[in-house]
Order: C-alpha cells, then structure tokens, then sequence
C-alpha cells in the first residue's frame, strides 16, 4: 500500500516516517508530489481537523492518505492552547513566541501539569476512513530545556522520560510521544482493517 502524509511540517513529517518505518510500500511527503498547499484548521476537535487534513489529500492525490492534529493542553489554562497550539501566539505559527506566550501565561500558577494529544487519521480513496489517538503526560517547565525537538518540546517535562522532549533523541521521544502512540495505535487498527 502506498501513502501521503497530508503535512507542510516538517519535524512532523521527519517523526512520522521515522514512527511508521518499512511498513508501506511508498511513502510521499506532499512536496515529493509537487502538492502546495495550505489546509485551513476549520474543526474543533484534534480529529476533526486530522480528517479534515486526510480528506483534503485523499481527494487531491486519489492516494491513502495520512492526517494528524496534535496539540498541548495544559490544566491551569482549562485546556488552552489545545487545538490552537500552533497559533497560540498568532499567525504564522511561531514556536519560540508560542513558548513564550505559554510561560507567561502560566507564571504563578502552582499546577504546570500538562499533556500532548494526537489524533491521527488514514482516509482512502472512495471515503472510508480509520482514526486512532495518543497521548503523552508531563508538566510544563519554568524554562526551556534541550535543543531537540520542535514546538514546545523544550518546556514540556516528560514523566515517562523524566526529561523534556528538547533533551530527548528522537528514537526516545517516538517511544512515548503522543504522535508515536496515535501512529502505532492507528497501524494496528489498519492491520485490522485489511486482514
Ligand atoms: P498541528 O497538529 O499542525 O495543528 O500543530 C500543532 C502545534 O502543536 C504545532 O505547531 C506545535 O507547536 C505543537 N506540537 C504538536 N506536536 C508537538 C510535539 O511533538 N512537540 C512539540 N510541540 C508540538
């Protein structure tokens, strides 16, 4: 089977084709199908927008196509900035003033717990479709920590690593990342799917 991971990011793109390894035919990113284009982010929902991402794809490439929306939901902010993580601080998306707006809005507050979500989605050709999602728990730092990474790795203190994701290689982030987890549990479901 082949697939299209429906992304312009491109430290998500390196995660998931390092997450999903040998298990496809082919893989194209949307710039090796010469695919410009910018998909507006119209749902609510963490699987809204990843359909709304695999559809688009699906229907431009005729391919199985691979979505995923992922954001930082951080308690004290009742939730915030959850589906609007990547333009937390406004348009375009910017990671270091993302981060910035995150710590400030967050100074005093004794609860830092926080968690990633990702839901990831595969729609085919003719509209069926399969999601899984993931999650990884942590708490926000009081400042940034490690150079790996994007987004906000740098402040968010894994409890299964006992780290920042910033202070992590990529192999141990995939392991226990939300991404890494709503991939795994999305292969499973596909192997499912196709038995
Ligand atoms: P989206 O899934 O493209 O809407 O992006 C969500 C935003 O959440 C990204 O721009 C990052 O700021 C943040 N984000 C998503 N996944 C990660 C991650 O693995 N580490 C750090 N930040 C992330």
């Amino acid at each position: 089977m082949e697939l299209v991971i429906a992304t312009n990011n491109k430290d998500k793109l390196r995660e998931i084709k390092n997450i999903i390894g040998e298990k496809f035919d082919k893989i194209y990113s949307l710039k090796d199908l010469g695919i410009d284009i910018d998909i507006e982010e119209t749902g609510s929902t963490f699987e809204e927008n990843a359909l709304i991402k695999a559809r688009t794809i699906c229907q431009f490439t005729n391919l199985p196509s691979l979505g995923d929306d992922s954001g930082l939901s951080v308690n004290a902010l009742d939730g915030a900035p959850g589906v609007y993580s990547a333009r937390y601080a406004g348009e375009p998306c910017d990671y270091n003033n993302n981060i910035n707006k995150l710590l400030s809005e967050l100074e005093g507050k004794k609860d830092r717990t926080a968690k990633f979500t990702t839901v990831a989605a595969i729609v085919f050709p003719g509209g069926k479709f399969i999601t899984a999602e993931g999650a990884a728990e942590g708490e926000i730092t009081l400042e940034r920590c490690g150079t790996y990474g994007f987004g906000y790795d740098p402040v968010f203190y894994s409890y299964d690593l006992k780290k920042t994701f910033a202070q992590a290689t990529e192999e141990e982030k995939n392991m226990v990342s939300h991404r890494g987890r709503a991939i795994r549990n999305l292969l499973e479901k596909l192997k499912e799917e196709i038995r």
